[in-house]
């Protein structure tokens, strides 16, 4: 896979520039890299804290062969690559389904992927990494963590980047391949087995695994049940 970056000082979102690029006729494999976002969103439309503060904002175009349905497990494989990345620079992530990237039970990452129908199927992996950030908003100064903050010494933005984006092109290769992430690796950074969720219909499971398709199970007074992205969150 041949990937090509498109850095920029500051966009509103780095997933809105790379469906900017792709209706012009950017490559698959392109990556848009900023130093700041001014709207960069998180999932269920919340926003993404996005300082001009050397850490990561990045968003890749893929083209994919998939039929659309088989897509929405990419973002398993991708939260899989940004944790194999982190633990490279030497920290032991948590990977919370479906999309967000622990350390130390703080949120350090994120992934916010898109689907684009035109002009061709492509999909938006946009990925976001608190590197040597120090200062968040209050609402979620007790959730959220960096790199720095959880113990790394100041890094270099760009090395992180080398590492997450040897990881990513892997992994999305792989789940070309294969039409499905890949499960026994989620789980080694997966911890919320036996934790307790609670459901959209106000009732509460226990969190039993991960579906090879990449949907949440969750046994409900004995009943299993799988809950696609989006229908819960994990605390
Ligand atoms: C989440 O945890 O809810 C997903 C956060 C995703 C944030 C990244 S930062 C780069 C890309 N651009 C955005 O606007 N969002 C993603």
């Amino acid at each position: 896979m041949t990937t090509r970056i498109q850095r920029f000082d500051s966009v509103t979102s780095t997933n809105d520039t790379a469906k900017e690029l792709l209706a012009e006729g950017a490559q698959s494999g392109t990556i848009v890299v900023a130093q700041t976002q001014t709207e960069g969103r998180g999932r269920s439309g919340r926003t993404w804290f996005s300082p001009d503060e050397d850490n990561l904002y990045l968003s890749m175009i893929h083209q994919s062969a998939l039929d659309p349905e088989h897509i929405a497990g990419l973002t398993l494989d991708v939260a899989v690559a940004v944790a194999e990345a982190l633990v490279t620079c030497g920290f032991e992530p948590e990977l919370r389904w479906p999309n967000d990237i622990l350390i130390n039970g703080r949120k350090v990452g994120g992934i916010l992927c898109e689907l684009e129908l035109k002009p061709c199927l492509a999909v938006i992996v946009g990925i976001g990494l608190n590197i040597n950030g120090q200062d968040f908003p209050p609402e979620i100064e007790g959730i959220a963590t960096s790199l720095l903050l959880a113990g790394h010494e100041p890094i270099e933005t760009s090395s992180v980047e080398r590492a997450l984006i040897a990881r990513l092109t892997d992994q999305v290769t792989r789940y070309e391949r294969a039409g499905a992430p890949d499960i026994d690796t989620y789980l080694r950074y997966f911890r919320s087995i036996g934790r307790p969720v609670n459901l959209p219909s106000g009732e509460m499971g226990k969190v039993r695994g991960i579906t090879d398709e990449g949907g949440l199970q969750v046994d409900v007074d004995g009943e299993l049940r799988v809950m696609r992205s989006g229908e819960v969150t994990l605390r």
